[in-house]
């Protein structure tokens, strides 16, 4: 049985004190039921909220990292330095930093490789574009991107990571895949990683859908058997709404 997770990315939202609020009025109304809960707030407030998360079960994450340990690369965020402010887990390759920022496939798979070597847990994000999906790529785009970010990962390693398959086109926008359909391809991927390392990986391996989530939509996706969780963007943002969604949409 895979434990269902829940990670709330923050993006580019909730000065100190916002965050601190957030948590205060999250853990107040979030009720525990034995899934995995991981808040992945900006840089500046990472260290206020392992604060306040502290002694509870809720996990911090981060929403990016660069790969090598220390040295001259003014503005980036080394692993340790993660680890250091307690971070269990980092949002790796989400397709705003493929997008915008030019992140690759081959960045991709180097940060993963720093994150696992610093225990850090990796939530690997990978999706097609409308483009891409009108094209009938979908298939071939998704499996290109799991191929390349496990590549020199051995399968003890790659069994602990996170997968979320967010289609690009469902980032933002209110029209999220429909559950059926995200199931189809998230199964799809776990096909790619049982051929890249065998069936006991892939059933291992945790894979979550992202995309316009929000807590009326989410019990629908927790329910197909393919899907572990959820990365949850602008419905994570509020502490109600995102206790409701933590809960995988149950009351
Ligand atoms: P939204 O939930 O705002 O669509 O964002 C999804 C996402 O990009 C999470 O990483």
């Amino acid at each position: 049985m895979r434990t269902p997770i829940i990670a709330a990315n923050w993006k580019m939202h909730k000065t100190v004190a916002e965050a601190k609020d957030f948590c205060r009025a999250f853990l107040a109304s979030y009720e525990p039921d034995g899934g995995e809960v991981v808040l992945c707030p900006p840089f500046t407030a990472l260290g206020a909220v392992a604060e306040l998360l502290q002694g509870t079960e809720v996990k911090l994450g981060a929403q990016d990292l660069f790969w090598e340990e220390k040295g001259a690369y003014t503005g980036e965020i080394a692993p340790g330095m993660l680890v250091d402010v307690g971070c269990h887990y980092v949002i790796i390759g989400h397709s705003e930093r493929r997008g915008y920022f030019g992140e690759t496939d081959a960045d991709v798979n180097r940060k993963v490789r720093a994150a696992l070597a610093h225990d850090l847990k990796p939530i690997i994000c990978l999706g097609e574009s409308l483009e891409q999906r009108e094209a009938g790529q979908t298939e071939k785009v998704v499996t290109a991107q799991v191929r390349s970010a496990y590549e020199g990962i051995d399968a003890s390693l790659a069994a602990g990571t996170v997968i979320a398959y967010e289609p690009i086109w469902a980032i933002g926008t209110g029209r999220n895949a429909t559950p059926e359909e995200a199931n189809r391809v998230i199964g799809l991927i776990r096909q790619t990683i049982a051929d890249i390392y065998d069936e006991e990986t892939a059933g291992q391996i945790r894979i979550q859908y992202g995309g316009s989530v929000n807590k009326e939509n989410i019990a629908q996706f927790m329910e197909q058997p393919e899907i572990d969780g959820a990365l949850v963007g602008g419905a994570s943002l509020d502490p109600a709404g995102f206790a409701v969604i933590a809960r995988g949409g149950r009351s």
